[in-house]
């Protein structure tokens, strides 16, 4: 598996969010990138849906592509299943958690807003969290799947509504203490390819943090000293089910430098 891809993971594209600065760290790291589109949303599915689905998903894929290193790209399936699926795997897997440490560091009004999926905001891990990093900050959250849907309209090149965008924001502006939020974590993958649309739709002066550059530096760290294919490497995504809809993604998978796609 030493000379095996990187292997990324999500329900979607969300995962093209941290593919972005991997690849601005590891030029020369070959990626599969793997969206279960069969199992798309995870951020509407029970705890025990998605911990019986991405183990035995991710076994199947390791196996056909022979990863050197797994990376779940999603807070959802990291949040839920990051513990079973690095029993099941022999590789090194990565997981992707909600960035509020670096967020609570940032924080002036120490009011910091978490968006993610459903799934993901009522994880008791998000709790823990939020003890650990933010103890003197208000962490207010909110879910939403409409976001995600968004994200995933704009990158299959459909125009979307700058006033949901707004909507969607408000959920966790109209919350008590909402107004003084100056930090929102984008703790969904989704989320940072609208990053300019949420920009847009919140006061001017907002921070936004996320998870994909520490996830870049972490996988630079593990595979540190390890010898990567030379030349331009070769990217490909894999898809649950590859029909029309999928089809559409492949001009924003281009612009990652994936040219190839298949299905599981
Ligand atoms: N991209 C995913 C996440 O980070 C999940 C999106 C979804 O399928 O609901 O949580």
């Amino acid at each position: 598996m030493s000379g095996g891809p990187i292997l990324f993971f999500d329900s979607g594209v969300g995962g093209l969010s941290v593919v972005a600065p991997t690849r601005a760290l590891l030029p020369h790291a070959p990626i599969v990138y793997a969206a279960d589109s069969a199992g798309f949303p995870y951020g509407v599915k029970s705890e025990a849906e998605i911990a019986a689905r991405v183990p035995a998903l991710l076994g199947r894929l390791v196996e056909r592509y022979r990863p050197r290193l797994v990376v779940i790209a999603c807070n959802t399936a990291s949040t839920i299943a990051l513990p079973v699926v690095r029993a099941a795997l022999d590789v090194p897997v990565v997981g992707t958690v909600p960035a509020i440490k670096p967020a609570a560091e940032a924080s002036r009004s120490r009011v910091i807003g978490v968006l993610g999926t459903e799934a993901t905001v009522r994880q008791a891990y998000v709790d823990d969290l939020a003890a650990r990093f933010a103890a003197d900050c208000i962490v207010l959250r909110h879910g939403s799947a409409e976001l995600v849907r968004l994200a995933e309209a704009k990158l299959a090149g459909r125009a979307t509504d700058p006033g949901r965008y707004r909507a969607v924001l408000s959920g966790l502006f109209d919350q008590p203490d909402g107004k003084r939020i100056d930090v929102i974590v984008n703790a969904c993958t989704h989320f940072p390819l609208v990053a300019a649309e949420l920009a847009a739709a919140a006061p001017p002066g907002m921070h936004f943090v996320d998870g994909g550059p520490g996830i870049a530096r972490r996988i630079a760290f593990l595979t540190q000293g390890q010898d990567w294919p030379v030349g331009t490497p070769h990217h490909r995504a894999v898809f649950t089910r590859l029909d029309d809809a999928e089809r559409a993604l492949a001009p924003a998978l281009a612009g990652y430098g994936i040219v190839q796609m298949e299905a599981l």
